[in-house]
């Protein structure tokens, strides 16, 4: 379910954002979608390097490529996926053929490339989308949603069968205005009451949490979500910018496989412990 509050839903009630994770409350993962305002900030690399991190610390971890227009975990992870998500969207797989094996110890649902159908929140898009993440639930502790950016229909869907958006910005002007815009159409549209933020591509300690304090700031002027009550921006952690990123996307492999001691691995390993510690480990 998409607000702050635990309420359950049954499944299958009307409004998507009571998503899937509301139908199997007590039975299944925790779905966390990676969003973020502008793209090309960090969601695929936050989703794989955080997958294989909390694998290590013992999950059952799938990454649901939902990028569907623009996917691309396939190529970070260096999969060749004979089976993708579109086959199982028509029928012409199960969901098992097309559930991967990434290096990292996780699991992958890729979305391939030629899913530009996709982007386009059709009736039918909804359904496969809302059947897969339901039927993928009772199999994992945590399903990572690797959305889109921005703020369009598609993305908007996808996040909202997530029980928690973590929100993925950089430092940049940019980055931070569509961030701002992001948060505001799910504090209203979804009734979020919190939205969990990582900066990725920090220069230097601090710059996160002093960002994250002028975005609620601004947040706090001017939104007000459908309780009346401003949303929420939990600082779950910061990235600091590592040439080893690039390198090992270069490479296509995972950086916290290649360089595990490198700041930005220090950094994805300690936001798993973040992530277990407030979002998997509390009970519903
Ligand atoms: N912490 C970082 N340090 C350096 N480069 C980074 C960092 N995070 C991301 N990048 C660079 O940004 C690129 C885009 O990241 P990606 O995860 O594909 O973005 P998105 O999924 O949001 O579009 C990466 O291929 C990498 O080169
Ligand atoms: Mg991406």
């Amino acid at each position: 379910m998409s607000s702050g509050t635990n309420t359950p839903q049954k499944p299958g009630s009307a409004t998507p954002s009571t998503g899937a994770d509301a139908s199997a409350n007590s039975l299944g993962a925790r779905v966390i979608a990676i969003t973020s305002g502008k793209g090309g900030v960090g969601k695929t690399f936050v989703s794989a390097n955080l997958a294989a991190a909390l694998a290590r610390r013992g999950h059952r971890v799938l990454v649901l490529d939902a990028d569907l227009g623009l996917a691309n975990l396939d190529v970070v992870l260096n999969l060749h996926p004979k089976v993708t998500l579109h086959d199982v969207f028509t029928g012409k797989a199960t969901l098992e053929q097309a559930i991967v094996k990434a290096p990292g110890g996780f699991s992958v649902l890729l979305a391939g490339s030629g899913m530009v159908e996709y982007s386009r929140l059709t009736p039918e898009v909804r359904e496969e989308f809302l059947g897969v993440v339901r039927r993928i639930m009772p199999l994992y502790d945590v399903v990572l949603l690797d959305t889109g950016a921005g703020i369009s229909d598609v993305v908007l869907f996808s996040v909202s069968l997530a029980s928690e958006v973590l929100l993925v910005a950089t430092p940049e002007p940019t980055s931070l205005t569509d961030a701002y815009a992001a948060i505001k159409v799910l504090a209203t549209q979804q009734q979020r009451g919190h939205v969990r933020v990582v900066v990725n591509q920090t220069a230097r300690a601090g710059d996160g949490r002093a960002i994250v304090g002028q975005l609620q700031q601004v947040v706090d002027r001017f939104v007000t979500g459908a309780t009346g009550r401003s949303v929420r921006l939990l600082h779950l952690g910061d990235i600091p910018a590592d040439p080893s990123v690039r390198e090992a996307v270069m490479r296509r492999q995972l950086m916290v496989l290649q360089t595990p001691g490198c700041p930005a691995s220090l950094a994805i390993a300690q936001l798993a412990g973040k992530v277990d510690e407030a979002i998997i480990a509390p009970p519903r």
